[in-house]
């Protein structure tokens, strides 16, 4: 997979890419990063790329010419032949799991990171979608771009060792994921649960389901009315005083 990312601050990207998974990951071809400064397409001398906002009020706004410019320059002027854009802004929708499994079913996808107060209205023209990360606000969308490549990624399969791991991770089935132990086996006065050395795999499998349930009752309810429940896991909740409102 290939993500185009446009930043004013490309730097900001080395060490999160050049390292660990991700980097194992652009090493062995199954995705690749290009970074795009998009300073580098302000045609003006000075390269200026952001303006204070028209009808007053502080803060700056990132002028639209430089954005137009290079995002026609890498991707093309057609847009029907462009892949997806997105722009990362604290008005997009919010990120999650499904979503990161939607982007990973891509073969490119681009990022555009918003800066200062935001960017002036007609980008909007030229983004095909916009993701939040969470109901808080960044210094702008380059961590948030850092984090939509990290999580896609886990998804295209052979980045991550395990195949399994992002489809049995908290979140993959709407449910947080159960405890997990090594060793040693005790470890400060605090043993791992008999269970798990038991070697019963059935009984191991229905532990672990049941933690997952339980964690997700306490930590996230919210979550439960979306998860795929069988009548067993239904009963385990409902001892816990969850009710299906279904
Ligand atoms: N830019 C600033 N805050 C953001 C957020 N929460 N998500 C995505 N982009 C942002």
């Amino acid at each position: 997979m290939r993500f185009e990312i446009f930043t004013l601050f490309p730097n900001m990207f080395s060490g999160v890419f050049d390292d660990s998974i991700l980097q194992r990951a652009r090493e062995s071809g199954r995705i690749e990063i290009f970074l795009h400064d998009i300073r580098a397409y302000a045609r003006d001398r000075h390269h200026v790329t952001d303006e204070t906002a028209y009808g007053g009020g502080g803060g700056m706004v990132m002028k639209p010419e430089p954005i137009f410019e290079a995002v026609e320059t890498i991707l093309g002027n057609e847009p029907a032949r462009r892949p997806p854009l997105i722009l990362l802004t604290p008005q997009g929708r919010v990120f999650n799991t499904d979503l990161a499994r939607e982007f990973a079913q891509q073969p490119h996808l681009a990022l555009l990171c918003g800066r200062y107060e935001g960017v002036d209205e007609r980008v909007r023209a030229l983004v095909t979608d916009e993701i939040s990360i969470g109901d808080y606000v960044l210094t702008g969308g380059e961590i948030p771009a850092m984090v939509v490549v990290d999580a896609v990624s886990r998804f295209i399969p052979g980045v991550i060792g395990d195949p399994s791991a992002p489809h049995q991770d908290s979140h993959a089935a709407g449910l947080l994921e159960h405890p997990h132990y090594t060793r040693p086996l005790e470890f400060r006065g605090m043993r791992v649960p008999d269970i798990l050395v038991s070697g019963h795999h059935a009984q191991i499998e229905r532990w672990r389901r049941n933690e997952s349930l339980k964690r997700t009752w306490e930590r996230r309810p919210d979550l439960l009315p979306r998860a795929a429940l069988s009548e067993d896991d239904k009963q385990f909740l409902r001892a816990l005083g969850w009710r299906d409102e279904q």
